[in-house]
């Protein structure tokens, strides 16, 4: 009897707007990832300092229990689910892809089918074909629910993982249509680099890669494509967000700019400078990067309004996050703190439209 009630709710929710656990004052956050048991030994990644690589990967697969109860005691009200990196974007098959995609869209839509009060979902998308990733992210927002969707950086392809695609060629403008036509995010994740790049670039100097250098090196310079290849001036609508405040992009934009501009005459497609996205188009979240003076220097750069607060559960801890900006009092009025926390999420993630 519960469980028909809660599926008619989940089945309203998508004619009548969402319905969700809406405090009035707790987070949202959306750069919290998830995985089946089945790919859990393929998301390379550290556990949180005091946590071992075994409660990480519990910590992975769970949704309703460690991870809800965490919700419930560090206030947060919403949580998007999206699947661990490097996921569909680490399988160079464009059909074996494709399928995962699928499938890993329907089995996180069953999981969370029971408490869409307190879970929503990125798509994990093949990003092979764009005619395809646009089909499936259409279907995802509009049979299951799906609140956009999460790329874990290019998708690697080719017999011998040595063909990297990247999403700001013109191939992939059918894809940003159907993005800018349901008007939903694009969450840019990064990626453990195939291993030619990998054995490349850090075999030099161990622990570099990932989260410490690897991710926001490469995936800094995908988000700087789209700039440069004119993504925006096509779909001037279109929503990107970068987790871990930007992948350190928004700190560096005077010599960006400066260097960029001088390449215009050059050709590039580009028709602004690449700051200017930052207020038109770009997005950043906090997830794990819980850094206040940085904060600050942001919302100087970029301003707050494009900001919103993020976990990177479970590789960051929510006691973590929310301890962290909680005590933003100290910088933000409560006004500005709201907004951090969930105001400009649920305009981004249309929660109450
Ligand atoms: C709503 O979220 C808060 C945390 O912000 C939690 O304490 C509360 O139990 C949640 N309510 C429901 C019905 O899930
Ligand atoms: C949803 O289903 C899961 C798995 O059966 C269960 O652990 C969880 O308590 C359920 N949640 C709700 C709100 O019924
Ligand atoms: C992409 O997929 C579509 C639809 O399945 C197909 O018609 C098209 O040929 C594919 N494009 C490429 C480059 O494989
Ligand atoms: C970038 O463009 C914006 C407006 O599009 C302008 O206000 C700003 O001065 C430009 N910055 C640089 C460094 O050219």
């Amino acid at each position: 009897m519960k469980h028909f009630v809660l599926l008619a709710l989940t089945v309203a929710s998508f004619v009548h707007g969402r319905v969700w656990n809406d405090t009035g004052v707790g987070a949202i956050v959306f750069e919290e990832a998830w995985t089946t048991a089945e790919l859990v030994g393929t998301v390379g990644a550290a556990p949180a300092i005091g946590e071992t690589i075994a409660e990480l990967r519990a910590n992975l697969v769970d949704i309703h229990n460690h991870r809800l109860a965490q919700m419930d005691e560090f206030g947060i009200d919403f949580m998007v689910l999206s699947c661990a990196q490097p996921c569909v974007q680490g399988v160079s098959d464009p059909e074996t892809a494709a399928a995962m995609a699928v499938n890993l869209n329907n089995i996180l839509a069953d999981l969370i089918s029971n408490n869409t009060l307190r879970f929503g979902a990125f798509a994990a998308l093949s990003m092979h074909n764009a005619s395809v990733a646009a089909q499936e992210l259409n279907r995802a927002v509009n049979e299951l629910g799906f609140l956009g969707a999460l790329v874990n950086d290019y998708q690697q392809s080719g017999p011998n993982d040595d063909t990297l695609l990247y999403y700001d060629q013109p191939e992939y403008d059918e894809f940003w249509q159907m993005v800018t036509d349901l008007d939903v995010p694009v969450y840019f994740h990064p990626r453990t680099n195939v291993q030619l790049l990998s054995s490349l670039i850090y075999s030099h100097g161990f622990g570099l890669k990932g989260p410490a250098q690897e991710f926001a090196a490469t995936l800094s310079t995908h988000i700087l494509g789209l700039c440069t290849n004119g993504v925006f001036d096509r779909f001037p609508a279109l929503k990107i967000i970068v987790g871990h405040l930007g992948e350190r992009l928004p700190s560096d934009l005077f010599r960006t700019d400066e260097q960029l501009l001088r390449q215009v005459p050059l050709g590039i497609p580009m028709q602004r400078n690449a700051s200017s996205y930052w207020l038109t188009n770009l997005y950043e979240t906090t997830a794990g990067n819980f850094a206040t003076p940085l904060l600050q220097f942001h919302k100087s750069q970029i301003g707050l309004d494009r900001i919103m607060h993020s976990i990177d559960y479970p590789f960051a801890l929510i006691s973590e996050g929310q301890e962290w900006v909680n005590s933003l009092t100290d910088v933000l009025t409560s006004e500005e703190l709201l907004g951090l926390k969930r105001g400009t999420a649920i305009k981004i993630l249309k929660l109450d439209d």
